[in-house]
């Protein structure tokens, strides 16, 4: 692909899959959309080089911001969402905003300029709970908390358009993902820079519950992959393999930061808290895809990227961010 489009690219994913293609295809252009809302970060790209890519402040849910960054694009891969759980529990305005209007706007665009490759990054997340075993793909989609509901609304977006304008549309459900410049809203970023500072890590209700790690370059392969090569109208699982409870993900981090086990806190649960995710992953397995990064690496190389960059996340976490530091958790952690 001579020039792609990636929405969302100031974003943790969005940007490291940017960074990603400039790494693996030296003669592509990439264009990156981005709204910079709270989540996106130009600091988020200082690693790519200017002269490859073109950033283009917009909103994806904007038909002409839209036109202009996919002309010319032989695919996309779009990223831009509102990801936030916690935030989609007190108002999901946005999130349909971005999450489904944004996603009919990508698509009405990619059908009128005929882009030949749209990828709709979505998430495990759109199959709800599980107690045992792991989703397939053809699961039924019963997404539990207004964040998986949008991305379930805008992926039957995307078999729509399959069904009815034959647009080229392909979809990954990836797992939790983690790795560098993850904004410390999401959990692991969150309690490694709170233990760093000997702050309490706020784990919600027994902490019993399991998510499937992904290192967020394996998760940018995957997509990579299934951009190129995977079959329109198809959905592929991106399972990172590798389960945890969050208390064991705690822990890990507790031992790689040596600090303290009363750094754990105990807080009251997140409403409607999915217990599990599991995904299989056979499917992208076929096509030749593994991940490379074994957990073990992946947290050490994710603390230590913590550490030495205190100014990427000191900037959040003195910003705006406080704000929703206190309204999330003051009332969590007092006493
Ligand atoms: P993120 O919040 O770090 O990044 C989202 C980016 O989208 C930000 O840069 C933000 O500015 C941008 N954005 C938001 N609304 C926009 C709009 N209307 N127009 C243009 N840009 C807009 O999120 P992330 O963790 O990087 O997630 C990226 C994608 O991957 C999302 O679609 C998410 O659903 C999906 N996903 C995330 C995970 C995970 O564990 N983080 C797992 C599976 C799938
Ligand atoms: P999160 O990073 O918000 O991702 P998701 O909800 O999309 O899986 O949360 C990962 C897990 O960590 C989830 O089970 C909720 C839990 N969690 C906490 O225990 N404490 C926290 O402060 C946060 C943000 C999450």
């Amino acid at each position: 692909m001579k020039r792609i489009l990636v929405t969302g690219g100031a974003g943790f994913i969005g940007s490291a899959f940017v960074r990603w293609q400039l790494r693996r295809y030296p003669t592509t252009h990439v264009v990156a959309l981005d709204k910079l809302t709270y989540s996106g970060n130009r600091d988020n790209l200082k690693d790519a080089d200017p002269q490859r890519y073109t950033f283009i402040r917009g909103d994806v849910a904007d038909p002409e911001t839209v036109a202009r960054a996919l002309d010319g694009c032989d695919g996309v891969a779009h990223f831009a969402a509102e990801s936030h759980v916690d935030r989609s529990l007190v108002g999901a305005a946005d999130f349909i905003a971005t999450n489904v209007s944004g996603v009919n706007t990508l698509l009405e665009q990619a059908v009128a300029l005929g882009t030949k490759r749209v990828l709709l990054v979505s998430t495990d997340e759109v199959y709800g709970s599980i107690e045992t075993g792991a989703f397939s793909e053809d699961a039924p989609l019963k997404p539990r908390n207004p964040y998986a509901a949008s991305k379930a609304a805008g992926e039957l977006f995307g078999a729509a358009f399959h069904a009815s304008h034959n647009a080229p549309v392909l979809i990954t459900r990836g797992s939790n993902t983690y790795g560098p410049f993850q904004y410390p809203e999401k959990v692991l970023p969150l309690f490694i820079t709170n233990a760093l500072d000997g702050l309490p890590m706020p784990l919600y209700g027994d902490g019993g519950n399991v998510r499937d790690w992904l290192f967020v370059d394996d998760h940018c392969s995957a997509i990579d992959l299934v951009l190129r090569k995977g079959t329109p109208g198809e959905t592929y699982n991106i399972a990172g393999r590798n389960e945890k409870q969050n208390i064991e993900v705690a822990r890990t981090l507790l031992q790689l930061l040596q600090a303290p086990e009363s750094l754990i806190r105990h807080v009251r649960d997140r409403i409607g808290h999915d217990r599990r995710y599991a995904i299989n992953d056979e499917k992208l397995r076929a096509l030749g895809w593994r991940p490379k990064t074994r957990w073990e690496e992946g947290m050490a190389e994710t603390v230590r990227w913590y550490q030495e960059n205190e100014w990427w996340w000191r900037k959040i976490k003195s910003g705006a961010f406080k704000e929703y530091y206190a309204r999330q958790y003051d009332h969590l952690l007092d006493g």
